[in-house]
């Protein structure tokens, strides 16, 4: 059997455990209103379910919760106080979507603006565009009245300078051969993992009383990562997707797979053939595990080692969070109360990087 195919039938192997039941989390049984996010948005799903309360839009609700994170210095992996580039500046990335409207607006590489997701969504509201990057954004977010802010604390600049230090297999360079099938030491695995462990953003969505939906996503992207890299959440369809006619969908880790599977949409679309939230996107994470074939991103028994999460919510309120690995959190707001619960996962393991 060849790596590939390894990977196929182990992956078919869990989805059959998946669907007996053992690496299933608690199940929501819907309700209008309710909020989802990552783990980071505990305090956005709460700040968003107020707004709606109050009879906000969900977009304008959502923004603001995750606002509260992107001015946070202590999450570094989002706005004020992210982990940098390799070149010890902070690039952020954020998209936003309007079920309504289908709206949608995004900034990539942003920098010195702390708040990239209010950015993106004047990039909806007062462009005819959807993506705006680096320079081109930050005169826009400028032109709108932004201030411009050194977004690095002296905690994310140790921590890139310890990376600096430490610097010499920790870097995102490969060699054209390394995304051949191959053998790959634990060492160079273990380097890899380092390295991915860092992916950090957060994601909240949000359906109203009405059924109205909308989501946001924002984050600094992989730490240390070359500058100009752009991860997949102000991507429209990977890291963010809203249908106002089915539900919403956003993510958290490894960008660049949502990025070469259009990963949020194809959960939406998968929730608008009749699939659970929990069940669209373990199917969207099977797909990547089958998709995922460089040797560096292969543990030993050839399953994806790193991290991915999807946050999906229908326009029932029915929703989920999963990720590919187990032990993983998130948050959300059924209207009643706002807490954690357990994500679904493809693989019960946790992941150990
Ligand atoms: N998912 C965040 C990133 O890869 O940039």
């Amino acid at each position: 059997m060849n790596r590939r195919d390894f990977v196929k039938a182990s992956t078919a192997g869990l989805a059959a455990v998946s669907s007996g039941g053992a690496l299933q989390a608690e199940v929501h049984s819907g309700g209008r209103p309710a909020v989802i996010s990552s783990k980071n948005g505990l305090r956005a799903t709460g700040k968003a379910m107020e707004m709606l309360r109050q009879g906000a839009d969900t977009l304008e609700a959502v923004v603001a919760g995750v606002n509260i994170v992107e001015e946070d210095p202590s999450d570094q992996s989002v706005g004020y106080g992210g982990l940098p580039n390799d070149e010890g500046v902070v690039q952020l990335d954020a998209s936003v979507m309007h079920g309504p409207t289908h709206g949608a607006g995004s900034v990539a590489a942003l920098e010195g603006i702390k708040t990239p997701s209010k950015v993106a969504k004047l990039v909806m509201e007062r462009t005819d565009h959807v993506l705006l990057v680096g320079e081109g954004a930050l005169k826009f977010a400028l032109a709108m009245g932004f201030r411009e802010e050194n977004l690095l604390t002296d905690e994310s600049r140790e921590m890139w300078l310890k990376w600096k230090r430490e610097l010499s297999p920790e870097d995102d360079w490969i060699d054209p051969s390394d995304r051949l099938p191959r053998s790959v030491t634990a060492q160079e695995k273990r380097q890899f993992q380092k390295v991915l462990s860092t992916y950090g953003t957060i994601n909240c969505n949000a359906v109203d009383e009405n059924g109205d939906i909308s989501g946001v996503t924002t984050t600094s992207g992989l730490s240390y990562k070359i500058p100009g890299r752009v991860g997949d959440s102000p991507i429209i369809g990977a890291g963010l997707y809203v249908d106002n006619e089915v539900g919403a969908c956003g993510s958290t880790g490894r960008g660049e797979a949502n990025l070469k599977s259009c990963a949020s949409f194809m959960v939406v679309e998968f929730m608008r053939q009749g699939l659970s939230p929990e069940e669209a996107g373990l199917r969207v994470l099977k797909r990547i595990a089958e998709n995922t074939v460089e040797p560096y991103l292969l543990d030993e028994k050839g399953r994806p080692n790193f991290g991915l999460l999807f946050y999906a919510i229908n326009k029932k309120g029915e929703f989920a969070g999963v990720s590919l690995w187990g032990g993983r959190q998130y948050a959300a707001h059924d209207g009643k109360v706002n807490r954690l619960y357990d994500a679904a996962s493809l693989y019960n393991e946790v992941l150990d990087a």
